[in-house]
C-alpha cells in the first residue's frame, strides 16, 4: 500500500494524527485546568495479553491492566467471539420492559459466586453507577422501611468509589475534593486503615482497634439512627492498595450488623480474579457484605458492565413492607445489557475455567519479586496482596515522609518505564501494578527489572539535579 504523504512528500504518520485530533478535540479524565481540552496523552494503538503498544510501536507490559480491568489480557478471542455473536443475536433489549437470557442466565452464575443469601443483582454501566445504585438503594430502602433520617454513608479517607455526584462524595483522596462540589452533608469520612503510615510507635494491631473505635465512637456521636451505610473497599485501590490490618474489616462489618447500617463492599476492583476469586469479601478477608458492587473485571474491560449484588433478605424486608406501590425510581438504559452480560459469561468461563487458579498460583511470585524493590533508597514499602501492588516511595525512609517532589516522581519513573518496555498507573508518588491475570513469572521478572531500572534512572536523575539527596 503506497504511503499517504503530507504536501511536502514525507509519509503521513496517521497513528500521531490521531493523538493530535484528541488534543483538538477530545476532553479526558481527570484534566487540571490548565490542559482541559488541549491533551496529548500517549497513544495506544493495540494490545495482545498483557501487552500493549504505543504510538512509537513500542511494547509495554501493560502493568495496571488499563484501569485495573483487562483481567484476561488483550486480544482474547473467546470474549472478541460473544460480543460479535450476541451482537447478531440480539444487539439490546430494553430492561424496562423486556428481559434478556445472558442477563438472567449471569445473575444466577454470580448469585452462585456471591456470599451468604446476595443472589440478586442490579446491573449497571459501570463502578461509579453500581456505587451510586448501591447508595440509592439504601436510601429507598430506608424510606421504605419509615426511617427516612438513617441516610449518611459512612467512608474513608484514601477511598475512591467513583464519579458520578454521589459516589464522588464518598471519595478521600488527596485533591478529590479540592475543587469540586459533594454531598459532603451526607458523608461522614474514617481514617485511612493504612498500616505504614499509623500512629509512630503503635502496633499494628493497636492500629487496628483504634480504627474500629473510631467508627464506634462516630456512630454513637451521630447516632445508629441517622447513619444508613458504611462503604469500603477490602483493599484500597487508587488510594495505593491498602491492604487493612487482619481482623478491622471483620471489626467494620460487627459494628454495621449491631447497628443495621448496611456494609457495602465495593469489590469494583478486587473481584473477578484480581485477588484469586470472583468475589474476595469473604473468600479473602471472611466478612459476608450486605451489598456488593462490582465492575470492570466482569467483563475484563471489553464492554462497560457493572452491578450491585443485594441480599435477599433485604429485598424481603421490602415486599413485605407497607409501602409496596413505593418506587425504586432508579434505572439505565444499559442495566442489563444483552452484549455486557454475554461477554460477562465468557469472561466468567475463562475465570473458572483456570484463570483463578492461576492468579492464586502466581500471585505469591508476584509479591515476592516485587517485594525485592524494597532495596532501592527511593523506595519507603511495596505491598499488595493478591496480583495488586504499591510501590510508595518516600523522601526519607527513616520518617517515611512523602516525597515533596511526590507528583515528579511518578511521572519520572512512568516516563523511564515506558521506554524500557512498561506501562506503570503512577498515582502521585506510587506506582500501582495489576497486570491482566494471565501474566507469567518470566513475564512478573520482566515487570520488576524494568520497573527497577526506572526507579533507578529516576533516583539518579533526583540527585543530579540537586532535587534528592538519596
Ligand atoms: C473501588 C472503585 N469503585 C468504583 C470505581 C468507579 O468505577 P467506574 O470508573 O467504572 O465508574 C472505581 C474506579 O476506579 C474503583 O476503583
Amino acid at each position: 500500500m503506497a504511503a499517504i504523504r503530507n504536501s511536502d512528500g514525507a509519509p503521513r504518520n496517521l497513528r500521531a494524527e490521531f493523538v493530535e485530533t484528541a488534543r483538538a478535540h477530545l476532553i479526558q479524565p481527570w484534566p487540571v485546568a490548565g490542559e482541559i481540552g488541549a491533551e496529548a496523552r500517549s497513544g495506544i494503538i493495540a494490545g495482545d495479553g498483557i501487552y500493549v503498544t504505543d504510538i512509537e510501536g513500542r511494547r509495554l507490559i501493560d502493568g495496571p491492566a488499563g484501569m485495573w480491568c483487562t483481567n484476561v489480557g488483550h486480544g482474547c478471542e473467546p470474549i472478541a467471539r460473544t460480543l460479535y455473536d450476541q451482537a447478531m443475536a440480539l444487539s439490546y433489549s430494553s430492561p424496562w420492559y423486556t428481559v434478556s437470557e445472558p442477563s438472567a442466565r449471569l445473575s444466577k452464575r454470580l448469585a452462585a459466586h456471591t456470599p451468604g443469601d446476595l443472589d440478586h443483582v442490579f446491573y449497571t454501566t459501570g463502578g461509579s453507577s453500581a456505587v451510586e445504585t448501591a447508595l440509592r438503594f439504601m436510601q429507598f430502602a430506608n424510606n421504605v422501611q419509615g426511617r427516612p433520617n438513617k441516610k449518611k454513608i459512612v467512608s474513608r479517607q484514601g477511598g475512591y468509589h467513583g464519579s458520578t455526584y454521589l459516589s464522588a462524595s464518598l471519595n478521600g483522596r488527596p485533591r478529590d475534593h479540592d475543587w469540586m462540589d459533594s454531598a459532603g452533608d451526607m458523608v461522614i469520612k474514617l481514617s485511612c486503615p493504612n498500616p505504614f503510615r499509623r500512629p509512630a510507635g503503635m502496633s499494628v494491631e493497636a492500629f487496628c482497634a483504634m480504627l474500629v473505635d473510631e467508627f464506634r465512637t462516630t456512630i454513637e456521636t451521630h447516632g445508629a439512627d441517622h447513619i444508613g451505610a458504611f462503604v469500603a473497599e477490602p483493599i484500597m485501590a487508587s488510594g495505593g492498595v491498602i491492604v487493612p490490618p487482619g481482623g478491622y474489616l471483620a471489626g467494620m462489618r460487627e459494628l454495621c450488623r449491631d447497628n443495621d447500617i448496611l456494609f457495602i463492599a465495593d469489590e469494583v476492583v478486587t473481584a473477578f480474579g484480581r485477588l484469586g476469586h470472583v468475589f474476595a469479601s469473604q473468600e479473602v478477608f471472611g466478612i459476608e457484605p450486605d451489598i456488593i458492587t462490582f465492575a470492570k473485571g466482569v467483563t475484563s474491560g471489553y464492554f462497560p458492565l457493572g452491578g450491585a449484588m443485594i441480599s435477599a433478605a433485604l429485598l424481603e424486608k421490602l415486599r413485605q413492607s407497607n409501602h409496596s406501590d413505593a418506587m425504586f425510581a432508579h434505572g439505565l438504559t444499559y442495566s442489563s445489557h444483552p452484549i455486557g452480560c454475554a461477554v460477562a459469561e465468557t469472561n466468567l468461563d475463562l475465570l473458572e475455567g483456570g484463570l483463578l487458579a492461576h492468579a492464586r498460583d502466581t500471585a505469591p511470585y508476584f509479591q515476592a519479586q516485587l517485594k525485592t524493590l524494597e532495596d532501592l533508597p527511593l523506595v519507603g514499602e511495596v505491598r499488595g496482596l493478591g496480583l495488586m501492588a504499591c510501590v510508595e516511595c518516600v523522601a526519607d525512609r527513616d520518617s517515611n515522609n512523602p516525597l515533596a517532589l511526590d507528583l515528579e516522581v511518578g511521572k519520572r519513573i512512568d516516563a523511564h518505564c515506558q521506554q524500557l518496555g512498561l506501562l506503570v498507573r503512577p498515582l502521585i508518588h506510587m506506582c500501582v501494578m495489576s497486570p491482566p491475570l494471565t501474566v507469567t513469572r518470566a513475564q512478573i521478572d520482566d515487570l520488576v527489572s524494568i520497573l527497577r531500572r526506572g526507579i533507578t534512572l529516576t533516583q539518579d536523575e533526583l540527585v543530579r539535579e540537586g532535587l534528592w539527596k538519596g
